[in-house]
């Protein structure tokens, strides 16, 4: 397994849930992290607690611009940047008549648009390098469609794309691009946003611990080799 002591790790929507969680694990790690959300008095938070270790950037991932600041800082406070997991996304519950225009564009904005920026404003980084890692944190929607989510799984399978042919386009460059596909996992996403009673409940979902640990395996294996999709669910979850 590589050691990520002294990696620098871009993460997008750290201020919550599974991004905080990989953030947290991944200082443990030894790596040094870029937190990026639009709640900065959270990741203030998490950088007063861990130290040194931890940047933090108030930002948008529907914002270009704000995607390049997030890999300036990289560059700024610790000189590179190996890998950006790029987990910031949105969802909502709900049939297609049943969601709102707002909330519909908002899900595809943030969680397509909100995933292809921070990726746009790292790679020239991994390609000066000739290595990098790109984890895209999707959803076990994005795999098969799902009833009252199919916008959000629409977006999903379109990140799960997105990295296929991410594969394809950057391998060369020494880049490896992976996509984690977890089931539910008891977040404040998992608890908002139109969930209801019938659907699985908080205490048989994974942790945010658990998908985080992922994000860290797969930056531990050997540069040899690469994960492309890696899909999970908690015991209690069927399919
Ligand atoms: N929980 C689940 O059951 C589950 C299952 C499969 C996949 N996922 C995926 O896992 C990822 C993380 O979800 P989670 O469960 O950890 O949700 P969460 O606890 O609600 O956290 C979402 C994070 O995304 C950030 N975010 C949202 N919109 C943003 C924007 N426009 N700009 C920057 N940051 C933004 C939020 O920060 P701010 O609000 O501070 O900006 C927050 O840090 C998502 O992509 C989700 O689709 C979740």
């Amino acid at each position: 397994m590589r050691d990520l002591t002294g990696e620098v790790v871009a993460v997008t929507g750290a201020s919550a849930g599974i991004g905080e969680a990989s953030a947290r694990a991944l200082v443990a790690e030894g790596a040094n992290v870029v937190v990026g959300a639009r709640r900065k008095d959270r990741l203030d938070a998490m950088a007063d607690q861990l130290g040194a270790q931890v940047a933090v950037v108030e930002m948008d991932v529907t914002s270009p611009a704000d995607a390049k600041r997030l890999v300036g800082a990289a560059m700024d406070r610790f000189g590179k940047l190996d890998a950006l997991v790029a987990n910031a996304g949105i969802g909502a519950y709900g049939g297609i008549m049943d969601l709102t225009d707002e909330q519909l564009a908002a899900m595809m904005e943030t969680n397509i648009a909100g995933t292809v920026w921070p990726i746009r404003a790292a790679v020239p980084v991994f390609v000066d390098a000739g290595a990098g890692d790109i984890v895209i944190v999707a959803s076990v929607a994005g795999l098969r469609g799902a009833g009252d989510e199919a916008v959000y799984a629409a977006t999903k399978f379109a990140q799960v794309g997105l990295a296929g042919g991410l594969d394809r386009e950057l391998r060369e460059h020494g880049i490896r691009v992976s996509t984690l596909a977890p089931g539910g996992t008891a977040t404040e996403f998992a608890m908002g946003a139109g969930r209801t009673p019938d659907m699985p409940g908080l205490a048989d979902m994974m942790s945010a611990d658990d998908v985080a640990a992922a994000v860290v395996a797969v930056l531990k294996q050997p540069r040899s080799m690469r994960t492309l999709v890696w899909s999970m669910r908690s015991m209690q979850e069927a399919d």
